[in-house]
């Protein structure tokens, strides 16, 4: 496995390959969420680069930059185990320069829901998305489906900028109890972690009420808001895979999306139905 940290030196070694190129961009703290995408990647391309870059442009003023899990050589065994080709490990001088050309979120898509919670925060992963993109020009690109919103984000700005990679979408890991996995699970003491379980099943017995035709999202999310009391909820959300709310549910193209505080860590999670 091969470890670069300059994006022309990563450009270059890639250039000479004739092989598909999947890519998995992280921002670090590896977890099984990960290496199932590696795992997606290493099965439908013959090559693939993981990046690793905290990147500080979508975090916000106050939000838990400094302190967020940083374990790169953990991440750097993982992705040797997991039997990546290369690891990008750029130095944030090397990604970002002063007073730049900028992506902007949409303002609609990008300011609701988490973009709500976190204005601005869609602008810091789309630039960086976008900069990644044409560092590693992959054929592909891989994305959890826990991050929903950054994915459809994603998956458009891809298509209006007219880029050649196909976003692949890939299935949420939980915990055996349900618990999405997240890098910021390990902010959460024991206590906070069994709180937490109720976003995961709060997100169940919604797919139950569905599946015994309860239809109506007000319905759905009142369920929902009573099952995760007494969490600080952001928000708690239905909509069509573009992203625009809905009266009633429509199997094959709905996510229903929460995001709440546990202590002091926000979790998000959602169930794509
Ligand atoms: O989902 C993440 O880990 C990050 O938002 C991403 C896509 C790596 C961009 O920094």
């Amino acid at each position: 496995m091969k470890i670069i940290s300059n994006p022309y030196e990563l450009k270059k070694y890639l250039n000479g390959t004739s092989q598909s190129v999947g890519f998995v961009p992280t921002m670090g703290a590896l977890h099984k969420g990960h290496i199932s995408l590696i795992k997606k990647a290493k099965e439908e391309n013959t090559f693939v680069v993981v990046s690793i870059f905290l990147n500080p442009t979508q975090f916000l003023k106050g939000e838990d930059l400094e302190k967020y899990p940083k374990k790169d050589e953990a991440d750097k065994k993982i992705c040797e185990i997991a039997g990546v080709d290369v690891v990008f490990f750029p130095h944030a001088k090397d990604i970002y320069t002063p007073d730049e050309a900028s992506i902007l979120a949409p303002n609609v898509r990008g300011y609701i829901l988490e973009g709500a919670s976190r204005p601005g925060h869609f602008n810091g992963v789309l630039s960086i998305v976008m900069k990644l993109l044409h560092i590693v020009n992959p054929t592909k690109a891989y994305f959890g489906k826990k991050d929903a919103q950054q994915l459809n984000l994603i998956s458009l700005m891809v298509k209006q900028f007219f880029m050649d990679v196909e976003i692949i979408a890939v299935d949420t890991m939980r915990e055996s109890d349900g618990l999405a996995l997240s890098s910021r699970n390990i902010y959460l003491s024991q206590e906070q972690r069994k709180e937490a379980l109720k976003i995961s099943v709060s997100l169940y017995e919604a797919s139950k009420m569905v599946s015994k035709k309860e239809l109506h999202t007000t319905t759905i999310i009142k369920a929902m808001r009573e099952q995760l009391a007494p969490l600080e909820i952001s928000y708690v959300e239905i909509v069509n895979r573009g992203f625009e709310p809905i009266e009633a549910v429509e199997i094959g193209n709905t996510i229903i999306l929460v995001e709440a505080k546990v202590g002091d860590t926000r979790l998000l999670d959602n169930i794509w139905l």
